[in-house]
This record gives C-alpha cells, sequence and structure tokens, in this order.
C-alpha cells in the first residue's frame, strides 16, 4: 500500500470534499497517511481526522512561519495533544528564510525547543528546510536528534547532505511532487544517493502537485507520478518502491 506522509487533509482547500476524496484513498491504493500540524489550533481538526479515519495518523508542532506571536504555553499544549494514541510525531517543525528572514532567531529557539520535546515523548520530529540548510543541521545536531530521528520532509538538499542526515543524525529523507518537476536536477540526484531503508514518499498536499497534475490541488492519490520516477531513478519495479517506503514509514512513526 501507499504510505503518504507527509498531508494537510485539515487544510480549508479540502473544506468542500474532504470526505468524499479520503473515502476514495483506499481504492487508490492509498493505505496510511500522515497529518502533519502548522499551529496549535489545528490540534483539534488533525485529532478529529484520526479519530474518523483508521488510516490517518498525525502530528503536532509548530511550523516555522507560525512563531510569530506564540503563545508561552506552547510547549505544554504540544505535550498534553500528543498523548492521543494516534499523535505518532513532532512536525512540521524547522527553519524557513525563504518566507521569513526576520524571525531567525525565534524559528531557531522553538525549532530546538520541539526537538528537545520531541526527545522527552520519544517521538520522531517532521522537519521542514527551506533556504536553511546549515543553521537547521546545526540545531538538528546541538539538540541531539539522533536519539528521536525524524524525516526531512520535502528533501530540497544536496546529494552530499543524504549521508549526515540518514547516517549521522538518524533520519530519513523525504520526497514528493517536487522531485517531478522538470528543473528537479537537484532533488533527484539527493533521491538516487539516499539508501533504501531510509526513503520516503509524500505529498505536502494540498500543495506541490507532481506532473501532470503540477499547479492543481494535491491529494494522496497523485503519488503513484512520484512512486514511478522513483522507481526510475532507483532502477527497481514501482511496487518494490512502494513496499519499501510503507515500511519505512511504519518503523519511523510506529505503526
Ligand atoms: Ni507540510
Amino acid at each position: 500500500m501507499i504510505f503518504d506522509t507527509h498531508a494537510h487533509y485539515n487544510s480549508e482547500q479540502f473544506d468542500a470534499d474532504r470526505d468524499e476524496l479520503l473515502s476514495k484513498m483506499n481504492e487508490g491504493g492509498v493505505g496510511l497517511i500522515m497529518n502533519a500540524c502548522s499551529n496549535l489550533d489545528e490540534i483539534p481538526d488533525i485529532i478529529a481526522l484520526c479519530d474518523r479515519y483508521p488510516f490517518i495518523f498525525g502530528a503536532v508542532g509548530i511550523h516555522p512561519e507560525e512563531v510569530d506571536g506564540l503563545s508561552a504555553d506552547y510547549l505544554d499544549r504540544l505535550r498534553r495533544s500528543s498523548a492521543h494514541p494516534k499523535i505518532r510525531a513532532i512536525g512540521e517543525i524547522g527553519l524557513d528564510y525563504y518566507w521569513t528572514t526576520e524571525t531567525k532567531a525565534e524559528q531557531q529557539r522553538i525549532l530546538g525547543e520541539q526537538v528537545d520535546l520531541a526527545r522527552e515523548l520519544k517521538l520522531p520530529v517532521i522537519i521542514h528546510d527551506r533556504e536553511a540548510h546549515g543553521d537547521t543541521m546545526r540545531i538538528l545536531r546541538e539538540h541531539k536528534v539522533w536519539e528521536c530521528g525524524g524525516v526531512f520532509h520535502c528533501y530540497s538538499g544536496s546529494a552530499e547532505m543524504v549521508r549526515e542526515i540518514t547516517d549521522e543524525l538518524n533520519m530519513y529523507i523525504g520526497f514528493g511532487g517536487a522531485l517531478t518537476f522538470k528543473n528537479a536536477k537537484k532533488p533527484r540526484m539527493a533521491a538516487e544517493a539516499v539508501p533504501l531503508n531510509r526513503l520516503l514518499i509524500e505529498t505536502d498536499c494540498p500543495y506541490m502537485a507532481p506532473v501532470p497534475y503540477r499547479g492543481k490541488r494535491n491529494s494522496s492519490l497523485y503519488l503513484p507520478e512520484v512512486i514511478e520516477l522513483l522507481a526510475e531513478i532507483k532502477g527497481l519495479p514501482a511496487e518494490e518502491i512502494e513496499r519499501i517506503t510503507e515500511e519505512n514509514g511504519r518503523r519511523l512513526f510506529g505503526i
């Protein structure tokens, strides 16, 4: 079965047809979904999705674009929410210097605090790293991320950084629609470098739809496009990529 390891089905872009779409997952071959979280307000909706759908699991965490004005008790609220049996990760957390550089210091502090929380709770982290590779790697090292593990989602780093992430940081690497874009030479070289037992697939839906759906609303049903491309890159049948990435996702999130 297909395991979409990063989705946002709580997004309002699914409000009109969420249940209809999610009811098609099974026949589309999608058997597991990890729903990521961006801010505290999303948590009740994410937990509701986990309760309603046996195949949906969730994460809780503060996205780097959401650090501004964050309430002082946010760690306690994340800790409490993580007690739900289907919350299996802290994320998405990280650094984003593409959209917001003026909150750099805040982003770094909140990333570090959330990695510490993940280690305390023995949950893996889901990392968002955009235009911030150096600082992300430094903070993850400083906060001993290898003790809880996790995933670099929608990986945009170099092929050289891959081994540091998989071997030194004990983490996985996720690829989605961006891999299929015409100019995606760098991510394809990175995907080639990722050991098979560290490879994950994801949508980041509603964003990042793969070619030929680029620009449309994304969903887990488009993941076969990503699987086909990874199969080509790795020189393996698509069914093997599907099986391996499912196993990897289950191992990472304890499912
Ligand atoms: Ni995301």
